[in-house]
């Protein structure tokens, strides 16, 4: 069984091509940093604009670079939300038209549960039920996942996602967009002990997060600290913030990540969305995995971010589940919970 996946939920158009026995067979990406790069953060009506001029072309590379033609697809899958409408609706409409033309069904994937099952697409995959820690531009969520579309919300934030609060404070500190990677780079150069940020919510029961408070002490310490006539030492004072931002945000998962798996009794974590690709996170789950003597499942660095290769291998366990839509609907607001289990 073959699937095309489509995600254009945000400011990535991905395409890949999942075969269920081989794996996948191409995956095609085009990020639009250099089209949302001047004005500092996404620009919804450029993203829809973008996804219509490179979503079809990058189909007929995935076609080709896989070696099959319509013929050999059975289920075109696309992100069906969460998302941008503008953006969500270029993926559905261009679906809608593919299915009609090669007659074939239409499958939508919550973009969540792309990011959520993305680690299955590696050689060592997590057995249910286990705890999803996910991390990304638009959601910071820690779900008990007890088979594929059986979820349970342990905690989410109560106002930015981490992924939104590295690139704001990024911005603060006059790096580029897309800033989360930029500031990781950042804390490379940063001392440790120079400034403690707090660790937001940790002090009370629950797994919920809160991190706009985050930047908001960033903010603060920058005002407080950078002096106009010292250039270098501007340069290590935001180093220096960067890694304590850094710090704090990852402690702040791993610390509510562990709160899950010991309310949960579970072993196994895995970790998906951009903010996956960290380095400092990955690290820190890692050794605390190792000290629970339990394990840590996260995804390759091209499938922590948006891609298509998610959305295929989401589709096809839920073409296989026979959840089809061929109106091609988008939901811009879609809770994870509301999702039908694959195995009921
Ligand atoms: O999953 P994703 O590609 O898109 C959304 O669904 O939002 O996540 C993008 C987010 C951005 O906020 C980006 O800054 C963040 O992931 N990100 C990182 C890193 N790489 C990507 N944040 C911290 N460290 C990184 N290395
Ligand atoms: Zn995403």
């Amino acid at each position: 069984m073959r699937i095309l996946g489509i995600e254009t939920s945000c400011d990535e158009t991905g395409i890949a091509i999942y075969d269920e026995d081989k794996g996948i067979l191409s995956h095609q990406l085009y990020s639009q940093v250099k089209v949302h790069a001047d004005y500092g953060g996404v620009v919804p009506e450029l993203a829809s604009r973008d996804h219509v001029r490179k979503t079809l072309p990058l189909i007929d590379k995935a076609l080709k670079e896989a070696g099959c033609t319509a013929d050999d697809i059975d289920a075109i899958a696309y992100t069906a939300g969460p998302g941008l409408v503008g953006a969500l609706l270029v993926g559905s409409t261009v679906a809608r038209g593919l299915a009609f033309a090669w007659n074939k069904p239409v499958v939508p994937v919550h973009h969540m549960e792309g990011h959520l099952l993305a680690p299955m697409l590696e050689d060592e995959v997590p057995e249910f039920p286990f705890i999803a820690l996910l991390v990304s531009g638009g959601h910071s969520l820690l779900v008990e996942v007890q088979n594929i579309g059986e979820y349970t919300v342990l905690g989410e934030s109560i106002d930015d996602a981490v992924g939104e609060a590295f690139d704001k404070t990024a911005k603060l500190m006059g790096l580029d967009y897309p800033g989360g990677p930029r500031l990781a780079k950042l804390a490379e150069s940063g001392r440790t002990g120079i400034y403690k940020f707090p660790r937001p919510m940790t002090d009370r029961p629950g797994l919920d997060f809160s991190f706009s408070g985050l930047k908001t002490f960033a903010a603060n310490t920058l005002r407080a600290e950078i002096d106009e006539a010292n250039d270098e030492n501007n340069e290590q004072v935001k180093a220096d913030i960067a890694y304590a931002f850094q710090e704090a945000a990852v402690d702040t998962l791993v610390i509510k990540c562990k709160r899950a798996l010991k309310q949960t009794g579970l072993k196994r974590l895995v970790i998906a969305g951009g903010v996956s690709a960290n380095t400092e996170l990955r690290a820190k789950l890692k050794e605390l995995m190792t000290s629970l003597r339990g394990q840590v499942y996260y995804p390759r660095l091209e499938y922590c971010t948006d891609n298509g290769a998610m959305i295929a291998y989401a589709g096809l366990q839920r073409f296989k589940a026979g959840h089809i839509d061929d109106a091609a609907q988008v939901h811009p607001r879609w809770p994870l919970e509301e999702l039908a289990s694959v195995v009921k």
